[in-house]
Order: C-alpha cells, then structure tokens, then sequence
C-alpha cells in the first residue's frame, strides 16, 4: 500500500514518504544515536529571534516516563500509540504573563516538522497527536509554569496495517487526500 501522494511536481524523496502511521512494531527499539538526531533537528529548527520556545521530554516504551505519557493521551490514540518505539511531548514557552504564544507555536511547529522529517530519513515514522490530556500531562510530567504542553509526537518503526482494528485500521489503509493547490495557493499559482 503506497502513501505517496501524487503531486503536480515532484517533491523530495523523504517528504514524498512521509505519512502518519499507527500501526507501529512494538518490539522495535529505537537507539539514542537516532532519538538524539532527532532531538538535533528539533533543536535546530529557525524560531523568532533564535528564541526556541520548545522542550522535550522523550519517554522511550518500556519506562516510567512512557506510562506517564501512555495515561495522557486521549482513549482512541492510547489504542495505539504505545506501541510505538518512544513518545515526545513538546512543551512550548508560555508570553510573560502565561498565555499561549502564537508565535512560539510556530516555531515549535516548525521543529516538530524538522524531527519528523529527520525520523524519515532514519527510516521511522512520526505521528503527532494533539488528542492528549493537556492539563494532566503537564502535572504528571512536573512541567514548570512557564511551559504549556503542545503535542505528543509518536516516532517508531511502521508494522502492517492488520495490526489494527476498527477505525484505527480504516484510517491506516485510507488514501491521503489533501485541498487541491487551488484552494490553497490564493495569488499566483503557477
Ligand atoms: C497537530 C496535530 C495533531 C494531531 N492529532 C492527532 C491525534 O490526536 N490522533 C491521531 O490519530 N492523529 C492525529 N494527527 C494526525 C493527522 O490526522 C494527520 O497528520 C493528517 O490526517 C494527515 O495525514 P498524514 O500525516 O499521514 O499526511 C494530528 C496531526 C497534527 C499535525
């Protein structure tokens, strides 16, 4: 089964391949040369003002952490994002006086697309999920105040489809589809 979109021109191979899975190979472990290139292009992600609002807290499978991690997420992604080899919560800086910060979503945006695609080209897939438990993971992971949870990223090693029932597996086997570039590209579209 091919997830590789059909495009009006080509596209890089490693976003051309990247999609989000959920089946994943739950006896997969992932080594700390490829969580720390990983974390690396996170860290490396452009910001404002160099500013880097993101923060990481990595719970591989197997550890206290990941139970952590396993107990905020919403019913349906808890049905199979365990399996996968480690769970990231992104926690994103707050403004001084302790909203969200648009633009620091962005910017942690912009450093999850980057680990995403640096888990790509290790050969493992990335599932971002925002259905998690905002206000218990930050307690249950003692995040500091000045910090709001973002997202929870699954990186781990892609399993068969089978793997999965229900919804889950309609979802996996479903083609992708995006808006057709005219709906998104307002002016100039070539
Ligand atoms: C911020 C964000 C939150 C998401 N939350 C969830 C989620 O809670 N559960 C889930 O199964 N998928 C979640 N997704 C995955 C999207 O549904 C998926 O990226 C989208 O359908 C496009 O599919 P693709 O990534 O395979 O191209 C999320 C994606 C993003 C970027």
């Amino acid at each position: 089964m091919s997830k590789i979109p059909e495009t009006s021109a080509p596209l890089t191979a490693l976003l051309a391949s990247r999609w989000s899975p959920r089946s994943y190979d739950q006896t997969h472990e992932i080594s700390d040369q490829e969580l720390l290139s990983i974390l690396e292009a996170g860290r490396w992600a452009a910001s404002s003002n160099n500013g880097q609002p993101w923060r990481f807290s990595v719970a591989k499978r197997g550890t206290e952490l990941h139970e952590k991690v396993v107990a905020g997420l919403i019913g349906f992604n808890q049905g199979w994002a365990p399996a996968a080899s480690v769970l990231i919560v992104v926690s994103i800086k707050k403004t001084d006086d302790g909203g969200s910060h648009k633009g620091n979503f962005y910017d942690a945006g912009l450093a999850v697309a980057q680990m995403s695609i640096q888990a790509q080209a290790l050969d493992l897939y990335t599932h971002q999920m925002g259905g998690i438990l905002y206000n218990e993971l930050h307690k249950s992971l003692g995040l500091s105040s000045d910090l709001e949870v973002g997202v929870v990223i699954s990186v781990g090693k892609k399993a068969a489809p089978e793997k999965l029932e229900g919804p889950a597996l309609e979802r996996e086997i479903a083609p992708r589809t995006r808006l057709d570039l005219s709906e998104i590209v307002l002016h100039g579209k070539p």
